[in-house]
């Protein structure tokens, strides 16, 4: 038989198989929190590009920002004996699971595509375990970016605020202006989304040894008073309603004009893009105020899990996930950048060009961080309970000096 025919002979096997069942051997189950309107539209990037390749798509989303939700269905599926074959994971949440001994091998492709020489090293941390490669990552996110209205901006001076006092200033001109300044979503994910931001803002020494290294004095000390300070200042410019909110509710006001800002990663793009809005016409994106020139990064990865028998499909979606072409398209709609650092920046907006940009300089600069907030910085352990202060005192459960002490112990508890 001529090897055409052979081909075609299979996919005639495989289209009958899929008429009777939705999950032939070529499927890949996909576990992701990718339900937004900005985020769905990144997703069907995906799909799409698996699909032309013959790998089916089971779909598999849990509803929630940051990923908690997620990782709960997850441990639930894994516990019952049946994990997804591939899973959107977060850092630190990616080592847990590696040293769980359930992630499955992607060396092969990795190697055929030499992964080695251009995914960056500070994703490697994460996507590699003992030599190991154990994910594909689809992307670099940044946690310490502003959303502006740009009407609600020239309305409030015109002026993008470089500095604190001038984000204050914007804000009190927005508030008299009759709308929300700070378009927010009381969830302990988005607290700790504006918090980040804020510790880097009182300088990256200060974002290393809190957030990266843990150090004691520095979580407890006057420098954290001083942020927590700032992240009651910044409370007072949100509405009435912002408890429970989702992130995109939140940037769908600012969108709309009813709010001026949004402090949120680049994920916050994908919306603005959704609505059909213009970077540079309709919407700023700013670094917040204070972090020019610094990072703090997460970067979504499909970790597969361990299958029996033939990992055929999720090897090639690595395979997909890791192509210049697909990195290009997706990051164009997600908000994000590329996880390959050869990416041409040709279709990416002005934001994006400045993520671009602002990763790699960072990366040479050594300011670039892992997100807190997102599991880059520490593990979940730490993360949550970094969630928990921060939301208590967000929602005027602890003061300044009671949350910065508290910090201190409840990230000392866990370690
Ligand atoms: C993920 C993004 C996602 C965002 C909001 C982040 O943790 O990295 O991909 O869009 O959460 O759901």
């Amino acid at each position: 038989m001529r090897l055409t025919t052979i081909a075609a002979s299979f996919a005639l096997a495989a289209g009958m198989t899929s008429a009777v069942s939705s999950a032939v051997a070529a499927d890949v189950e996909v576990l992701h929190w990718w339900t937004s309107g900005g985020e769905a539209a990144a997703l069907d990037v995906l799909k799409q590009d698996l699909e032309s390749q013959g790998v089916g798509w089971k779909d598999m989303p849990v509803a929630g920002g940051g990923g908690e939700a997620a990782m709960t269905t997850l441990r639930a599926r894994v516990t019952a004996g049946n994990a997804p074959t591939a899973v959107q994971m977060l850092g630190f949440d990616i080592t847990d699971w590696a040293n769980e001994g359930v992630l499955g091998n992607l060396n092969a492709v990795a190697e055929e595509e030499n992964w080695d020489a251009v995914v960056p090293t500070a994703l490697q941390a994460f996507s590699r375990h003992d030599d190991n490669w154990i994910a594909a990552p689809v992307n670099v996110h940044s946690t310490n970016w502003v959303w502006i209205n740009k009407a609600a901006l020239d309305a409030a001076g015109g002026k993008a605020p470089e500095t604190w006092e001038e984000l204050l200033a914007v804000l009190d001109a927005m508030q008299a202006n009759g709308i929300t300044p700070l378009a927010h979503g009381g969830q302990p994910w988005q607290d700790a989304t504006i918090f980040d931001a804020v510790v880097l803002s009182m300088g990256n020494d200060f974002y290393q040894q809190s957030m990266i290294e843990l150090d004691m004095d520095a979580l407890s000390g006057e420098k954290m008073v001083e942020v927590f300070q700032r992240m009651e200042t910044l409370r007072s410019y949100v509405d009435d309603n912002f408890s429970g909110r989702d992130w995109n509710l939140a940037s769908a006001m600012v969108i709309e004009g009813k709010a001026g800002m949004q402090m949120m990663g680049d994920w916050a793009k994908g919306e603005f893009l959704k609505a059909g809005q213009t970077p540079g016409e309709d919407f700023l994106c700013i670094r917040f105020p204070g972090t020019q020139g610094a990072v703090t990064f997460n970067s979504d990865q499909f970790a597969m899990f361990g299958q029996e028998g033939d990992n055929d499909a999720q090897q090639k979606m690595a395979a997909a996930i890791l192509s210049p072409g697909f990195q290009s398209a997706f990051n164009v709609v997600k908000g994000s950048v590329p996880a390959r650092t050869d990416v041409s920046d040709a279709d990416f907006d002005d934001c994006g060009k400045k993520g671009m940009n602002d990763l790699a300089e960072a990366n040479e600069a050594g300011s670039l961080f892992g997100s807190m907030a997102h599991g880059h910085a520490a593990p979940a352990a730490v993360k949550n309970a970094v969630y928990d202060v921060v939301t208590q005192h967000f929602n005027g459960g602890l003061s300044n000096e009671e949350a910065a002490e508290e910090l201190a112990n409840a990230v000392d508890a866990v370690l």
